[in-house]
């Protein structure tokens, strides 16, 4: 069958890319959907198992900072659009491990960049599309002005302070992990600015929902929770973050890699900010109601630990300018998203295990001690 359109999707393997790849397979049966992914330790096909046999979907292994490898999908698959969401992209991680994490994802998006752009050469730019994935921590940190939080038309939830990231605030990275992303976004609007190609840029803040590797915060405190092991909660759990279901993620790439304007960059939030600390309580408060257990039976295992290196204090988002334009707005309430995302990793702890299991947790246990 020729397929209207083969769209590369890089990191589909991972927590976001393989909600994106399910929804762009199940929707879009006219397009074939090549998921490009390394399967480190964040990636896993188990994430993918329901679409794996749809006839629109390819699964290739390979990493994305090899040039020849890259360069000879773009035209095994005539590619047309690139959704790229491959990285290395846990903070924590960063801060042991710099260079891994400046190899992948500035080394690797721009070895990407440069495949696209040599085979688009051959036949022009018209109908193609490089869609880049970046988060909203390249904007730096915000301040708390109203730390015990306040009200807001703005946001669903209270906001902690008067200043939101806009599509205009300047890049001011503090992590590794954020410098290497900040690094592929110049890298993205330099291949538009210099040889015209086709890019869109968008910025994220925190998600959770089924399939996040169990390193981040959600899933890494249900499972605990459920285990009755401590919360490892960095500082004073004061920070704050914007949270925003996947698959409203996964719904707003949709909008954007076919509606967004060229060159453009557009802000995706939940309109959502949560102090950890209040956040973790709603955990707990969650895991134990479905687990039958008295209410807050759990909240003595929060244990606070040693701040982590150059924490950003708060990241909230202004997403209007991606409602405005293209009509895209959070479709679920937090509770909702919060009830959800706690009955999957409740029902599937054999997920859990498995991508936990082995080399993972040799290394995992290295970094962190066993928690
Ligand atoms: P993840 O760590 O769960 O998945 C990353 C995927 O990329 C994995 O499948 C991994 O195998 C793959 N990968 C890593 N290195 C690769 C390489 N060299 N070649 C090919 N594949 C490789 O990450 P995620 O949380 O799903 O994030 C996806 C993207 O979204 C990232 O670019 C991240 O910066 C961005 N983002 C994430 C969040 C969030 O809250 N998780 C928020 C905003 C933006
Ligand atoms: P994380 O899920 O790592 O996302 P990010 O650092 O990209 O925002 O962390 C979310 C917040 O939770 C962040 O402020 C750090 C904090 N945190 C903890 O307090 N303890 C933990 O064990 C982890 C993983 C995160």
């Amino acid at each position: 069958m020729a397929y209207e359109r083969n769209i590369l999707i890089t990191g589909g393997a991972g927590f976001i890319g393989s909600h994106v790849v399910r929804h762009f397979v199940r929707k879009y049966p006219q397009y074939r959907i090549i998921n490009f992914d390394k399967l480190t330790y964040a990636g896993n096909l188990a994430n993918l198992k329901d679409v794996e046999n749809e006839p629109n979907y390819v699964f290739v292994k390979g990493d994305i900072c090899d040039f020849d490898f890259v360069c000879s999908m773009f035209a095994a698959y005539d590619i047309d659009g690139v959704i790229h969401l491959a990285a290395e992209s846990h903070v924590d991680r960063s801060i042991k491990d710099p260079f891994t994490f400046a190899k992948t994802n500035v080394l690797g998006t721009l070895s990407l960049l440069q495949a696209a752009r040599l085979q688009w050469k051959k036949t022009g730019y018209e109908g193609k599309r490089f869609y880049h994935i970046s988060t909203d921590e390249v904007y730096g940190a915000l301040e708390l002005t109203h730390p015990e939080g306040v009200e807001s038309d703005f946001s669903a939830h209270e906001v902690y302070g008067d200043e939101f990231f806009t599509e205009e605030t300047p890049y001011r990275p503090h992590s590794p992990y954020s410098a290497a992303k900040a690094s592929s976004d110049h890298f993205v609007r330099a291949f538009h600015d210099t040889y015209g190609m086709p890019v869109v840029i968008t910025n994220c803040s925190n998600n959770y929902g089924p399939y996040q590797f169990p390193e981040k915060l959600i899933p890494l405190f249900i499972n605990n929770i459920r285990h009755r092991k401590p919360l490892p909660v960095y500082g004073k759990g004061e920070n704050v973050r914007d949270w925003l279901y996947v698959e409203d993620h996964a719904r707003a790439i949709d909008v954007i890699f076919h509606k967004g304007k060229d060159a453009e960059t557009y802000n995706i939030g939940g309109f959502n900010e949560w102090k950890n600390i209040d956040l973790i309580k709603v955990l707990i408060a969650e895991v134990d109601r479905q687990l039958g257990r008295p209410a807050g039976a759990d909240e003595d295992l929060i244990t606070f630990v040693t701040d982590r290196a150059g924490h950003d204090l708060r990241y909230a988002i202004d997403s209007r300018k991606l409602s405005r334009e293209l009509g895209w707005k959070p479709s679920l309430q937090f509770e909702e998203g919060i009830e959800k995302t706690v009955r999957w990793y409740l029902d599937n702890q054999e997920w859990l295990d498995n991508v936990t299991s082995g080399d993972y947790q040799n290394y995992y246990d290295a970094m962190y001690g066993n928690r």
